[in-house]
């Protein structure tokens, strides 16, 4: 690693237009925090910077929806997502937004600048014009169409139906989502960053000199390169961002993912207002952005390309993106509320913040998109935090308190057991820097739990509680070690597990978590005094994550009901036909389940004419058949009897298909006679 004096860490700036998830956590906010956490402890200058990212039309939209501002939607957002951030710990040296004002001047500025260095290039296009609500659209509100699959509903961006990626003129009979009426095209100016023109230091730089960035974020460079970079419009016709600061750019203002990157700047410059400068254009700093898989071209390609035309910035040094995390198999969505809320699990699992960093680290989707499930959840926390880690701390603790008052036994002579777990312990700092040194969090905390493990295993093996009887002396050595041992997790855990570290340090009387304590065996010393222990985890149990589970469960249902379309109407058919039909009314006498059979019941039928059978294949949305005993059914009456598993059964039961699949019967809406005919 070159050398350098200090590390900017930029975290990707959330849409404030929802509040922040597990995915959101694990892909950028929990890795970003455990690295600058580490390099803390390690004594190094680091900047923090984490904020919202207010603009954008989905905002506007959402607003417009609400019947309230922008400004609202974003106020309601940063203070939830604000406060997430803070509940789970993210220690940012600033959480700022991008509406603020520091921002708007900064952005304006930087714009400003490369416009006046002739770094843009103008362009006139024809957009689509809402003559009744006098604006141009953005494409998500131009709805039409769709040329490939011919849903109605696509948007000017994309179909949902198909997934195609549209342009707003590939649309079939396109419509303005804001009035409704049919939109015209229109000559509109815009302002293009040309990608093309940096292209061959993009390439060197990235491919030739950055070839260390992880293998998913060099793939995606690589093949955007590759495919020859375009120029990018960095305005929009909107109302709602920065106003394009260029004379005759009126209702023009500058594109999201223009400012937004910029907002890294500008926080900065809000915490930092007299060294912001050496900052982010100091040679000696290096700059590092956690963002997730879909940032990837803004932050290797992109901002840099903004940064270079600007002059005097440096660029990133580390850009090491995360792919995604699904939730118990499917994609997390916020519109489809497939998703576990940060403010939801805190209502539900409250004080449990270091689980789910524990969980979400352990599960990082750092190579591959990764899957959150509510029992490896458990699993993780009872087995691992509970089982080898809090165990092992209860145990050394509640032996030293038991056998020495509390206090730090002396170490006396050593075995060689003793020296090979101390050996452990001196191994496990540079295993672990190493692998938070590349951005293997996964690795590296898996490793300090290693060291629970050796803990744990060395007290189980030498068995203190049976040695007290005997030798005093060898029981103040291995607790003595065990402590150490300790005293070394809290150090390892800190950058994960902030709380839990924090409680294990105070137990401990540990003043200090200086990262250069770890794998020292003299962390504590004779006689030190110990807190009585606390249990740093608990076990979770079945229920609150059944409860979990069930929540999911009927968050897929109502998806699936929402998304409910009705067949396609079957081909017109003449009254004759429909006449042939005979249906008519029955009252269940008796329900049973075919035996050996999954699908199938079998019904005696009061039919008014001396009674029938009828075999009818709803078992599965009638698992308690006796329930239907009583109940009024329609049949149709002449159906020609067939046999069906032998039983000759005479009729057809009609029952709706729910969204779900579910078969519902249908029955008259208050009882009539049997064998009544309907129609
Ligand atoms: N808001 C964007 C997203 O959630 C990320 C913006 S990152 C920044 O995908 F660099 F532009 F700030
Ligand atoms: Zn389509």
């Amino acid at each position: 690693m070159k050398d350098f004096k200090r590390t900017l860490v930029t975290t990707a700036l959330p849409y404030a237009n929802g509040p922040v998830h597990i995915g959101h956590l694990a892909g950028v906010y929990v890795p970003a925090d455990v690295y600058v956490r580490y390099l803390r402890n390690k004594g190094e200058d680091v900047l923090f910077i984490g904020g919202s990212d207010e603009h954008g039309v989905p905002i506007t939209i959402m607003a417009r929806k609400e019947g309230v501002t922008p400004q609202d939607i974003v106020d309601r957002y940063h203070r939830i997502i604000k406060k997430s951030f803070e509940e789970f710990g993210i220690s940012f040296d600033v959480y700022s937004r991008t509406s603020s004002e520091i921002h708007r001047r900064t952005a304006s500025e930087f714009f400003r600048t490369l416009y006046d260095k002739g770094e843009f290039v103008e362009k006139t296009s024809e957009q689509y014009y809402d003559e009744e609500a006098h604006q141009f659209l953005a494409d998500r509100y131009i709805t039409g169409t769709c040329p490939h699959c011919k849903n109605p509903n696509a948007y000017g961006d994309q179909c949902e139906a198909c997934g195609t990626s549209l342009s707003p003129l590939d649309l079939i009979d396109p419509k303005s989502a804001i009035s409704g009426s049919k939109p015209v095209l229109r000559e509109t100016k815009h302002w293009y960053l040309p990608l093309d023109k940096h292209e061959a230091w993009l390439r060197k730089w990235i491919l030739e000199d950055h070839k260390e960035w992880k293998a998913n974020v060099y793939g995606q460079c690589k093949s955007w390169l590759d495919m020859g970079l375009q120029p990018r419009a960095v305005s929009r016709d909107l109302d709602w961002g920065i106003p394009v600061p260029v004379e005759g750019a009126e209702g023009k203002v500058l594109y999201v993912w223009f400012d937004a990157p910029i907002g890294y700047i500008s926080n900065t410059k809000e915490i930092r207002p007299d060294d912001w400068e050496t900052w982010w254009k100091d040679k000696s700093t290096r700059m590092i952005h956690f963002i997730g898989k879909d940032n990837i071209v803004f932050h290797c390609i992109v901002f840099p390309a903004m940064l270079k035309a600007e002059g005097s910035y440096i660029l990133p040094d580390n850009v090491p993106a995360n792919e995604f995390l699904n939730l118990e198999g499917d994609k997390i969505s916020t519109s489809r509320n497939w998703a576990v809320w940060l403010h939801e699990y805190l209502a539900d699992f409250p004080g449990k913040q270091d689980v789910l960093r524990y969980v979400l680290t352990a599960n990082a989707p750092e190579t591959k998109d990764n899957d959150f499930t509510w029992k490896d959840f458990q699993t993780r926390n009872n087995s691992e935090l509970v089982a080898i880690y809090g165990n092992f701390i209860n145990r050394a603790l509640v032996l030293t308190h038991k056998y020495f008052d509390g206090k730090v036994p002396p170490l006396g002579e050593l075995t060689n057991y003793d020296r090979e777990t101390l050996d452990a312990i001196r191994a496990s700092k540079p295993a672990i820097e190493t692998m938070l040194d590349n951005f293997r969090f996964r690795d590296a905390q898996r490793e300090a739990m290693n060291l629970a493990r050796v803990g744990n295993k060395y007290l189980a093996d030498t068995e203190p509680w049976k040695l007290a009887k005997s030798d005093m002396g060898r029981t103040a050595t291995i607790l003595h070690i065990a402590l150490q041992i300790a005293a070394n997790l809290a150090i390892a855990f800190d950058p994960f597990l902030p709380f839990s570290s924090g409680k294990l340090r105070k137990m401990l009387g540990m003043k200090e978590k200086n990262w250069e304590m770890l794998g020292h065996i003299d962390l504590l010393h004779t006689d030190d005094e110990t807190e009585k222990p606390e249990l740093l985890f608990e076990k979770i149990e079945d229920e609150p994550i059944q409860a979990q589970i069930q929540r999911l469960l009927e968050t897929k249902k109502a998806n699936e009901a929402a998304a409910f379309k009705p067949e396609p109407v079957g081909e017109n058919i003449p009254y004759e036909e429909w006449e042939k039909c005979d249906l008519r009314v029955g009252t269940v006498l008796e329900c049973a389940k075919v035996p050996k059979t999954d699908k199938l019941l079998q019904f005696r039928i009061d039919d008014g004419m001396g009674g029938r059978t009828i075999v009818s294949g709803i078992a599965q949305s009638y698992p308690d058949p006796a329930e239907l005993v009583g109940k009024q059914v329609v049949f149709i009456a002449n159906f020609e009897p067939r046999k069906l598993r032998g039983i000759m059964s005479e009729g057809m039961i009609l029952s709706a298909v729910d969204a779900d699949g579910k078969l519902r019967l249908v029955r008259p809406e208050t009882p009539v006679k049997p064998g009544c005919k309907v129609g």
